[in-house]
């Protein structure tokens, strides 16, 4: 304490005769080198002793301090950082950055790519071959099997199924998946909206209208909300810290769809990606139960680019249960009142999970409009297939 005390009091005392050594001769070259030389090690030393990362040693170098220097530097796309930068965290904002600078040129006939989350067959192929057809070169498709090998019955499915693993409910392995779908969809160069789609999920438009629903927006439609209760914020674990901080936590449907440029950063992030990986699963401590699905991305997009995102998923779900599962439809349940009034839907809901149980009701805005949520929809079971083809051959479908 004392040895600290003293240090500025002697770099003052030898500046002073470094100065006065150029207006006095009697101090002789090399005393005045040694001197230059002895206080460089102090400084060396004391850097060494506080590393710049340390708020007082930031402000001594910057009058504006550490948050302010890097903010304006690296936060081209975040403005506010409340604390410095790792140095990891520097790397992967240029990346990133840099990635939603870019824009690629648009292909002549631009695609959408569907990708399929499935354990084996698919349940509705007969009807999203009904979806598809006519529009060949507008789009493609994939399919992870992560159970057994589907059988095909659709030829635009046969060939499509990529190279998969097994997949656990609730776990990381459900994110590699899908970075494995996007990884194969990524070699196209012509696709350039991705759409991640379960096994249970069908259309509620005519291929046309999700097309240019999805081509003309320069939005990824990925869900992203705050719930401060248990199923959401409780989820969070402090050795996240510091990439990921609890106001930045949020929650949203793993069924999303995104643009090209965000398929790239999916591609590029490690950083969050192993955060999640080890910091968000089910059985951590505290009795935690994270959801890497259900919180990577949404909090991920939200940090880096929350403008490029809609905040929510055009893939209906029914949550008014309230269950730990949704509501899933039967072929009872099938109606062209109900599939028209999941299509003309104009406001999301989330479903917040504290005390109060409230739910939070926010209008499709983009660019100013309010449009219709949704594309698709889920769940349904497999018997509801031949009626839900009988709505979709009505050519006044939406
Ligand atoms: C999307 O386009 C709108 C208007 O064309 C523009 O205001 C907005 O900044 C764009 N968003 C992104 C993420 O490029
Ligand atoms: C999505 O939410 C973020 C805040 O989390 C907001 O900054 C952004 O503008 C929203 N996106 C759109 C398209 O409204
Ligand atoms: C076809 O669509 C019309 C609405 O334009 C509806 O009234 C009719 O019930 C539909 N037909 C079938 C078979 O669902």
């Amino acid at each position: 304490m004392k040895k600290e005390l003293a240090w500025p009091q002697f770099i003052t005392n030898s500046l002073i005769m470094v100065v006065g050594s150029r207006n006095r001769s009697q101090l002789k070259r090399p005393t005045w080198i040694i001197l230059f030389i002895f206080i460089v090690c102090i400084f060396l030393i004391a850097v060494y002793v506080y590393p710049p990362q340390s708020t007082s040693m930031c402000s001594l170098f910057s009058s504006q301090g550490c948050g302010t220097r890097s903010s304006s530097t690296f936060g081209l796309l975040t403005p506010e950082f409340s604390r410095p930068l790792n140095e990891q965290e520097i790397q992967s904002r240029i990346v990133i950055n840099e990635i939603l600078k870019f824009y690629p040129v648009q292909s002549k006939i631009p695609k959408v790519a569907f990708l399929f989350l499935t354990p084996g067959s698919l349940p509705f192929e007969k009807l999203w071959h009904m979806f598809f057809q006519g529009h060949e070169g507008k789009f493609s498709v994939y399919v992870h099997a992560s159970k057994e090998k589907p059988v095909h019955i659709s030829h635009y499915f046969v060939g499509r199924d990529i190279h998969s693993e097994p997949v656990e409910w609730g776990r990381i392995s459900m994110v590699e998946a899908e970075r494995r779908l996007l990884a194969s969809a990524l070699s196209d160069p012509d696709n350039e909206h991705f759409v991640l789609l379960s096994e249970s999920c069908i259309p509620v438009r005519r291929f046309d209208f999700v097309y240019n629903y999805l081509l003309l927006t320069n939005v990824s439609f990925i869900d992203s909300y705050v719930d401060p209760g248990p199923h959401g914020n409780g989820r969070y674990i402090e050795h996240m810290l510091p990439e990921v901080e609890k106001k930045d936590f949020r929650k949203g449907s793993q069924w999303l769809t995104m643009k090209r440029q965000h398929a790239i950063i999916i591609m590029a992030d490690s950083l969050y990606f192993r955060k999640f990986k080890y910091y968000c699963r089910p059985n951590m401590e505290g009795n935690r139960n994270c959801y890497a699905d259900e919180h990577y991305l949404p909090t991920m997009f939200t940090m880096i680019d929350p403008g490029g995102i809609a905040n929510w998923s055009v893939t209906y779900v029914d949550w008014s249960e309230r269950k730990w599962h949704p509501k899933s439809f039967r072929a009872s349940d099938i109606t062209y009142q109900l599939i028209k009034k999941i299509a003309y839907i104009d406001e999301s809901l989330h479903f917040i999970s504290d005390a109060k149980r409230s739910v939070e009701i926010t209008p499709c805005t983009l660019n100013g409009f309010k449009r219709s949520c949704y594309l698709f929809a889920r769940k349904f079971y497999p018997e509801t297939q031949d009626k839900l083809m009988k709505l979709f051959s009505n050519s006044t479908m939406f």
